[in-house]
């Protein structure tokens, strides 16, 4: 049984805006520390919605107030990300099932990627959040994304059939934008499904307090030399619409 809100964290308006609007009407804004924490209530759930703004500093200190001010007992991140594994396509999701920072780096004192003092490089989300995430994902891809996404947005975009993954996902502060990071993370981080610049820090928040805690994530580019063109337009077009109609399915299905 859970007490607290459940914390809904992003990192730019463009992937939460429909949500946020939907929240709007009845809920109160507090500004803290630069960020706006918008408290109200979605469909029957007692929600604090965030931009946590960029990077993993970023996302940190959001978390950290979500938990200390707000009192959340569970956290949901969403947004976009790059695709790093072969086989990903853009306009796919991946929900995290471990989250690692592929930045960190305090060899030789401690193992390469494992957070000093913790002992740990990875970070498990929640079974349960990440499993209910996935369900509605899917669902929604299929039963409504073509309605919401126009043909020619996704013929540009070149998403075909969409596809919802559960695997790893590593954060580091970096947007990747090279076919050579690529290569060179998916050498050092082989299971790693996408890459983006936040879940990892949001995770190891949540360890450390004990909150259940999700991040899902959709594919807006492959963090390749095309990445810069891709990442703003699907940011623009697509971003929001995935994330309103994925967490209005999840939190319908709580209530
Ligand atoms: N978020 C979306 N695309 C990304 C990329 N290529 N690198 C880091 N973060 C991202």
């Amino acid at each position: 049984m859970t007490s607290g809100p459940l914390g809904i964290v992003a990192a730019l308006h463009e992937e939460i805006a429909d949500l946020l609007a939907e929240m709007a009407p009845g809920a109160r804004v507090e500004h803290i520390g630069m960020r706006d924490y918008h408290v109200g209530t979605l469909h029957g759930q007692d929600c604090v919605i965030v931009l946590a703004r960029i990077g993993k500093v970023a996302a940190a200190a959001t978390t950290t107030a979500l938990i200390h001010r707000f009192g959340v007992s569970e956290i949901v991140f969403t947004g976009l990300a790059g695709g790093l594994a072969h086989g990903l396509a853009v306009g796919d999701m991946v929900i995290a099932d471990t989250l690692v920072q592929h930045d960190l780096d305090a060899s030789p004192l401690f193992p390469r990627f494992e957070v000093p003092l913790l002992g740990r490089a990875t970070f498990d989300t929640d079974p349960s959040l990440r499993e209910a995430l996935a369900q509605a994902a899917r669902d929604w891809l299929s039963e409504a994304m073509p309605n919401h996404v126009a043909p020619e947005v996704r013929s540009e975009l070149r998403m075909t059939s969409p596809r919802v993954h559960i695997g790893q996902i590593a954060s580091g502060d970096q947007f990747i934008s090279s076919a050579r990071e690529v290569a060179r993370l998916r050498e050092a981080l082989p299971q790693t499904l996408a890459v983006e610049m936040e879940g990892a820090a949001v995770a190891q928040i949540c360890h450390e307090y004990g909150v259940p805690f999700a991040v899902m994530r959709t594919l807006s580019d492959s963090a390749d030399d095309a990445a810069h063109v891709d990442f703003p337009r699907f940011l623009r077009d697509v971003a929001s619409v995935y994330s309103h109609g994925i967490l209005t399915r999840f939190l319908q299905r709580r209530s």
